[in-house]
C-alpha cells in the first residue's frame, strides 16, 4: 500500500476534557486523558493526513506532525473545530462537557461562615459533533464520534449515530472496572449504518491505527 495514503487529505481530531469555569479558579470537568484522541491524530498524520488536532486540557504531550490548538470550554472547542473546516473526515473524541455553569463568577466565590453553599445552575453545551456533522456543504465526508457508556452500550450508540448524524461511532465500555478511562488500552466496537464491528481489547495506539486503516479504506472506496 501506499506509504501516505492520506496525502492531500485534511483530518480534524477533537481530544481531551473540557473544562468550565465556576470562577476564575474553579471549574468542571472530567477524567478523560486525551490519550485516545491523540492517538488517533499521531495515527491519521503518520498515513500522511495534514491534522488538526482540537484538544481541552490534557497532560500529554503533543503528537508529532499535528497542529494543534489548544482550548478549555466546549464553545472554544466548537468555535476552533469550526475554524479548521473544510476537513475530510472529523473524529470526535472528547469527552466534552455536557454542561456549562450558567452564570460564571467574574470574581472567586467565597465561603463565608454561617452563609449557605453556593448552587450551581448548569446550561447544556453546544454539541461540537452534531453541529459539525450539520454544516452542509462543509460536512467532512467521514464523521466519526465516540459513545463511553457505563451502560446499554450498542443501544446508546445506535441512538447516537442516527441523533448525531454520524458515520461511525467507536463504542467503548467505560465502567470503572474496565480501567479504560485513563487507561492504555481499549476495547471498542465501530457501528456504522454497516452493522457492528466488534475489535478486541486492544492498546489505545493500536486502536488509532486500525480506525486509521478503516478511514484509508473508506475515503478510498468512496472515492473510487
Ligand atoms: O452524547 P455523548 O456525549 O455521549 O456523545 C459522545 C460523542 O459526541 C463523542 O464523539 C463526543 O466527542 C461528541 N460530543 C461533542 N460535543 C458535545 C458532546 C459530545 O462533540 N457537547
Amino acid at each position: 500500500p501506499a506509504p501516505h495514503p492520506l496525502a492531500g487529505r485534511h483530518a480534524l481530531v477533537t481530544s481531551g476534557p473540557t473544562h468550565e469555569p465556576i470562577d476564575p479558579v474553579r471549574y468542571l470537568a472530567n477524567r478523560s486523558s486525551g490519550r485516545q484522541g491523540h492517538a488517533i491524530a499521531a495515527a491519521l498524520a503518520d498515513l500522511g493526513a495534514r491534522v488538526t488536532l482540537v484538544t481541552g486540557p490534557v497532560g500529554i504531550a503533543d503528537p508529532p506532525g499535528v497542529t494543534v490548538r489548544r482550548v478549555e470550554t466546549a464553545r472554544q472547542m466548537l468555535d476552533a473545530c469550526q475554524s479548521a473546516l473544510p476537513a475530510d473526515v472529523a473524529v470526535f473524541a472528547a469527552a466534552v462537557a455536557d454542561w456549562r455553569v450558567e452564570h460564571e463568577s467574574a470574581g472567586k466565590i467565597k465561603k463565608q461562615s454561617g452563609v449557605a453553599p453556593p448552587v450551581l445552575s448548569l446550561t447544556p453545551n453546544p454539541d461540537i459533533l452534531a453541529t459539525i456533522a450539520a454544516a452542509g456543504p462543509l460536512r467532512p465526508r467521514l464523521v466519526i464520534g465516540f459513545a463511553a457508556e457505563t451502560s446499554d452500550l450498542m443501544q446508546n450508540a445506535q441512538a447516537k449515530l442516527k441523533r448525531k448524524n454520524a458515520d461511525w461511532i467507536v463504542a467503548n465500555d467505560v465502567s470503572p472496572d474496565t480501567g479504560i478511562m485513563g487507561g492504555a488500552e481499549n476495547a471498542v466496537s465501530i457501528v456504522s449504518a454497516d452493522g457492528i464491528e466488534t475489535w478486541p481489547r486492544l492498546a489505545k495506539d493500536d486502536v488509532a491505527r486500525r480506525l486509521a486503516q478503516r478511514i484509508v479504506a473508506t475515503l478510498h472506496g468512496a472515492l473510487a
